[in-house]
């Protein structure tokens, strides 16, 4: 059978420095209908490279030296500007890092959600409105009747990121290439955001590139992982496989940050308490309580992290 998405010794450099150097060094990647692909490594591996040439797409200053990218039968290194033009965005969508970079602060959100399939012509506008709706529903964002009305100042990062990933499902594409859309939000909001995608990725049959610093996340969504690093394939597996029985010195790199443990003995040692808070409450002139009896414990040696999403009283 032939995959959805078939990349073969993908070559892509870059321009720096007055001269052409190599970015991705001949990658094959291929990816089927409903597949979610995990891009992992570290920053400047070339996966926001890849992924954007899952498009035909490659960034000002980079260039796709040789290889093929076959979607769908069609041959995109060689496709003429305007079918590439036609199926980015209805067929082959991306969801960037930053929502507030990608969104035009000008116009409601609903109408930025409505351009495109309209554009293509899969739609008249209401039509495009109501579809828009029911994906707002379904991604769980407040009020969606009313919420597209608003300009993309007017509701939170994780929304706006939701609202992001609704605008790349406006289309019902193939294929949506999602380049780290959760790294810039705090950690519950992520969990929200990966959820919506996870489950609205699988309503609609999509398959998905899904790009990403952080082994949790890929672990959680992708069928299939590829490590990369230096625009090299390091290895690649099964998800549940490669994370059970990593092959390469690096990936078990990779995968030790996120499992480094204390020594027991070491940490009964430095058990001391050297500061103790008890039932703090705080609130300020205005009334507004930002803390209720909070209660906290440091012991010597130790790294107390405080966590909690914006808003929480962290600082205070
Ligand atoms: N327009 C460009 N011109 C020249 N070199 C570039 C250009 N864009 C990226 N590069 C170089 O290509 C390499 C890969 O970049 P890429 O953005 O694909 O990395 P990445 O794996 O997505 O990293 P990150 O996790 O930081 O987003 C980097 O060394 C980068 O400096
Ligand atoms: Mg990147």
């Amino acid at each position: 059978m032939n995959h959805l998405l078939s990349m073969k010794k993908i070559q892509i450099e870059g321009f720096s420095d007055e001269h052409w150097t190599p970015i991705v060094k001949g990658i094959d990647l291929t990816l089927d209908k409903g597949e979610v692909l995990g891009l992992i490594g570290e920053s400047g591996a070339g996966k926001s490279t890849l992924g954007l040439a899952a498009m035909g797409f490659n960034r000002q200053g980079c260039r796709i030296v040789s290889g093929s990218i076959v979607f769908d039968d069609i041959e995109l290194t060689k496709a003429p500007k305007k079918e590439l033009r036609e199926l980015r965005g209805s067929r082959i969508a991306y969801v960037a890092q930053s929502a507030a970079a990608s969104f035009n602060p000008a116009h409601r959100l609903i109408k930025q959600y409505a351009e495109t399939p309209v554009q293509h012509g899969l739609m008249n506008l209401s039509e495009a409105v109501e579809k828009g709706i029911d994906i707002y529903r379904r991604l769980l964002l407040p009020d969606p009747e009313k919420i597209g009305y608003r300009y993309p100042h007017q509701i939170s990062g994780g929304q706006l990121q939701r609202a992001m990933v609704a605008m790349a499902m406006s289309c019902q594409p193939d294929i949506i290439v999602f380049d780290e859309p959760t790294t810039a939000l705090d950690v519950t909001t992520q969990i929200e955001v990966l959820a919506a995608i996870k489950e609205i990725t699988r309503q609609f049959d999509t398959a998905a590139i899904y790009i990403t610093h952080d082994l949790a996340v890929v672990a959680q969504l992708a069928d299939r992982i590829m490590v990369l690093r230096y625009g090299e394939l390091v290895e690649e597996g099964n998800t549940r496989e490669l994370l059970a029985n990593p092959k390469e010195e690096y990936t078990r790199q990779l995968l030790s940050v996120r499992t480094l443990r204390g020594d027991k003995e070491q940490l009964a040692k430095n058990k001391a308490v050297i500061l103790e808070v008890k039932d703090v409450s705080a609130s300020y002139v205005n009334g507004i309580k930002v803390l209720k009896n909070i209660s906290l414990k440091i012991r010597r040696r130790k790294t107390v992290a405080v966590v909690g999403e914006s808003g929480s009283g962290k600082r205070a």
